[in-house]
């Protein structure tokens, strides 16, 4: 019996070893087969695809457009305005409110950049960042003049959307960091670029842009909110601070904050990232490429090719795998469509108060408040492109902190009306059930008062 065992683990270790060397050379980079190089400086996609014809074909395969196996997501610029209008109430007052669509793959950003109904003549350089890899040649050029320069100006030198040199060095092919947003994001937190092993790059090279972002007032540089830590209440915590607000909404006037897409943020918190896992391991899978195995640079939803995004660490089957993605989409769904609910009642509610001459102002404010910031959790979540599946629990634990802070929103502005007239509205609402056990985000003075 004991022989036995001895004899498995040691079959076992043979297996695992022979599997890890087939396993690390098919990671490594393959001799690029052809003799050309790359020219330093060189930005064109199609120039390195003569060296890497295969990356090239797969790269180019992000002009598909097809929802694929997703529900949430898919690459078809579907008009996230028309599946839910009542998100125009909630952006109202901002230029989200008019055009918002679903992402598409990145050879598109130059495109999707150019066409959208939000770029306007007051749009700076800043929304140039994500989109292409001429922005930080040009930033080299210009210095922190570029990113208030206007948009259009810039039009003629942003020749390629997203590509190579985003995330490559030319001349040795590792994963390079190109953004100087995260360069200064990652000083911010005292963190060295130089320092992440290739597993982190795997996931630092997609932090260059799928992330949270705002403009810094003096000079509109794209930065990350940071400083206290990657959570959304620590981004929160800093756009407090320095008094931040991108827009004024039109009906309740509350100071707003617009969520980007903090998808590397929120999967931080998540039990992938705890586990050591990277983006590229789900979204750049090895797959079958001409006549080799390539990761592949067809960035797109996972569900299209499970097998080689989850079932190389996990053993239930693609139809479970898929079910728990869509399942556990489904369940964030439902509560941000809740909290959108809520979001419009209280917008209604402190539009009505607001009318009243005799609305006491300073529950007015905190009305207000509570409305910027439970659509900032919703905008949160709204915003991540994986329908909260990125770190479900973290999700589900901002949309419901963001319903309870919606309703208080709603409940401030009736009390403020109630109490102003001194009749039994606010008194009523005083006694909808929960309001004495809501989170005081409100600050000092949440507690309503009674007339
Ligand atoms: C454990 C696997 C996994 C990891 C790791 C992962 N994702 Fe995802 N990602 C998914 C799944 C599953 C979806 C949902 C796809 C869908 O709805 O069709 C998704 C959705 C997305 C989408 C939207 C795709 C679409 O079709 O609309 C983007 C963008 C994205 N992820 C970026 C990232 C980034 C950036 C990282 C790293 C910070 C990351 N993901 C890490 C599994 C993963
Ligand atoms: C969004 C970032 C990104 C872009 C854009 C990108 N790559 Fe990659 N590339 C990666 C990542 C991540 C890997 C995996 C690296 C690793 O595992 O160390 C990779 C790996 C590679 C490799 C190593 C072999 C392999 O398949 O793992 C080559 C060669 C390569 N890419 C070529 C290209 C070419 C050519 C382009 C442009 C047509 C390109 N890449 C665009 C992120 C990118
Ligand atoms: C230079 C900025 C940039 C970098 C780097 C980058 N992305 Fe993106 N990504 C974008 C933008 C912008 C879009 C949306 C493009 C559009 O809709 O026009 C996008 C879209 C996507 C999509 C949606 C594709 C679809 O078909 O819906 C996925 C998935 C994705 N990125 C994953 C990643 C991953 C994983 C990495 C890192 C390996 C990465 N991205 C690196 C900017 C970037
Ligand atoms: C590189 C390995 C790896 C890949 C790829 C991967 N996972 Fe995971 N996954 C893990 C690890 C490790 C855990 C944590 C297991 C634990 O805590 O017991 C995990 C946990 C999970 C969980 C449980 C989450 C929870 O909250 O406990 C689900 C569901 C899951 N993965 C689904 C997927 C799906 C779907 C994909 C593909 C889109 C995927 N995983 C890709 C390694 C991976």
């Amino acid at each position: 019996m004991h022989k036995t065992w001895q004899t498995i683990t040691l079959i076992g270790l043979i297996l695992i070893t022979v599997g890890v060397l087939v396993f690390g050379c098919a990671q490594k980079a393959p001799t690029p087969p052809t003799s050309a190089t790359i020219p330093e400086g060189e930005l064109d996609p199609a120039v390195w695809g003569k060296v890497y014809p295969d990356h090239y074909a797969s790269y180019l395969k992000q002009k598909e457009q097809t929802k694929g196996n997703s529900k949430y997501g898919g690459s078809v610029p579907e008009s996230h305005l028309k599946e839910a209008p009542i998100q125009v109430k909630l952006f109202a007052g901002y230029p989200f409110s008019e055009d918002y669509n679903e992402e598409r793959g990145h050879v598109w950003a130059l495109e999707d950049v150019t066409g959208t109904q939000r770029v306007g003549p007051k749009t700076i350089s800043s929304c140039w960042n994500c989109k292409s890899p001429n922005v930080k040649p040009l930033v080299d050029k210009m210095g922190d003049s570029f990113w208030a320069t206007p948009f259009a100006d810039l039009k003629d030198q942003i020749k390629h959307p997203i590509a190579c040199a985003n995330c490559h060095d030319a001349k040795t092919m590792a994963l390079t960091i190109t953004s100087y947003p995260l360069l200064d994001a990652l000083k911010t937190r005292g963190i060295d670029p130089s320092k992440f092993s290739r597993q982190e790059m795997r996931t630092m090279v997609c932090a260059q842009c799928h992330v949270e972002y705002f403009f810094k007032p003096d000079n509109k540089k794209v930065t990350f909110p940071w400083k206290y830590g990657l959570k959304m209440d620590d981004a929160e915590k800093l756009y407090e601070e320095i008094n931040f607000k991108d827009w004024d909404h039109k009906e309740s006037q509350a100071p707003m904050l617009k969520a980007q897409h903090p998808d590397y943020e929120l999967f931080s918190t998540g039990v992938h990232a705890a586990n050591g896992v990277a983006c590229a391991d789900c979204h750049m899978p090895y797959v079958k490429q001409g006549q080799t195995k390539i990761s592949s640079h067809h960035l797109q939803s996972p569900l299209n090719h499970i097998s080689q995004s989850c079932q190389t660490c996990h053993k239930q089957s693609e139809s479970y795998l898929k079910d728990q993605v869509i399942g556990t989409q489904d369940s964030v769904f439902k509560t941000k469509v809740a909290l959108e609910t809520a979001l419009s009642e209280a917008i209604d509610a402190i539009t009505a108060a607001s009318k009243n001459s005799a609305a006491k102002a300073d529950m007015m404010n905190q009305a207000r408040s509570l409305h910027r910031k439970a659509q900032w959790r919703w905008d949160y979540i709204s915003a991540e492109n994986s329908m909260g599946w990125h770190s479900p629990k973290e999700a589900l634990r901002v949309l419901g902190e963001g319903i309870d802070l919606a309703r208080q929103a709603q409940l401030k502005a009736n009390l403020a009306i109630g109490a102003a007239a001194g009749g039994a509205a606010g008194a009523d609402a005083g006694k909808t059930p929960g309001s004495g056990t809501a989170v005081d985000a409100a600050g000092p003075g949440a507690t309503p008062k009674q007339p």
